[in-house]
């Protein structure tokens, strides 16, 4: 079996790709730069993240009561049972197998269209002041509205992406690199054991030095969209975010992250994750 080691926090965590398309080198060039990347002219760009107090801890409660009420009424549907007493970090407790966490999941890109008092729209001059330019969920290239995903992810379960950039998609399908930046708000279960793992300065690595794949990628056994990229500079070391309640990961599309394992023992981790553009 083809199996890729990650060090994460210094613990390395091993990956089959059995079935993965080719890993190849890209072209001599740098993708991120004043044009390609809106984070270019940020104090934090030579990193290529920053971590922001976003809300207060009224609004972040308000924030996770939502969430949880929205998911606890998602799997009273989907599984007809009914949970009186509902805790999100103990949403593995209840969902036990991966065919009902992807029915539960599989919704979870409606929860904001929905019953949900939050809008992302609330956030945005929040996130505006953090950057001092506007933000807009609209992608320009397309017109379409861009999702807040709730990510879900169970305790050592494979509920992630393996690491990869946001941007690849549109550059390998066809040579774009839309605009935006991303941003990971934690809901519960966000720990020094579950944090997104990102690679500070990684966006600032020519392609020629990072060995990835080319259409989307599959690990143990799961198919993803994105590309994987096994070892970028020779190296294949991810740090967990330090990023805590009420706070917001801002990011870089250009920036590696994922393989976001969860390793507490008995925490459901979810985050909100979405995209804006530059108005
Ligand atoms: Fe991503």
């Amino acid at each position: 079996m083809t199996k890729i080691a990650f060090k994460i926090n210094e613990k390395v965590h091993e990956v089959s790709v059995e079935g993965s398309p080719a890993f190849a080198f890209g072209k001599a060039e740098t993708l991120s730069s004043a044009i390609t990347d809106i984070t270019y002219h940020q104090a934090w760009y030579p990193k290529g993240f920053e971590v922001f107090d976003l809300l207060s801890v009224k609004e972040f409660e308000h924030l996770k009561q939502g969430i949880t009420h929205s998911i606890k009424n998602l799997i009273e549907k989907e599984l007809q049972i009914s949970l009186p007493n509902f805790d999100l970090t103990k949403y593995h407790h209840i969902i036990k197998t991966d065919t009902d966490h992807f029915k539960i999941v599989s919704k979870t890109r409606d929860l904001f269209s929905g019953d949900f008092t939050f809008s992302v729209q609330s956030l945005i001059p929040s996130l505006e002041k953090f950057l001092g330019f506007q933000l807009i969920d609209i992608n320009p290239k397309d017109e379409t509205k861009m999702h807040i995903i709730v990510r879900i992810n169970r305790p050592h379960s494979n509920d992630y992406n393996p690491p990869h950039k946001d941007i690849y998609e549109g550059v390998d399908g066809e040579n774009y690199i839309p605009l935006f930046i991303n941003f990971w708000i934690p809901i519960c279960g966000v720990t020094e054991n579950s944090a997104l793992p990102i690679s500070p300065a990684s966006h600032l690595i020519p392609e020629n030095q990072i060995l990835r794949t080319f259409d989307g990628a599959v690990v143990a056994g799961n198919k993803y969209r994105v590309r994987m990229i096994k070892e970028w500079a020779g190296n294949n070391v991810l740090e967990r975010a330090k990023v805590a309640d009420g706070q917001v990961l801002v990011f870089s599309s250009h920036l590696i992250h994922g393989l976001a394992i969860n390793d507490e023992e008995d925490l459901t981790r979810v985050a909100l994750e979405f995209r804006l553009f530059k108005k």
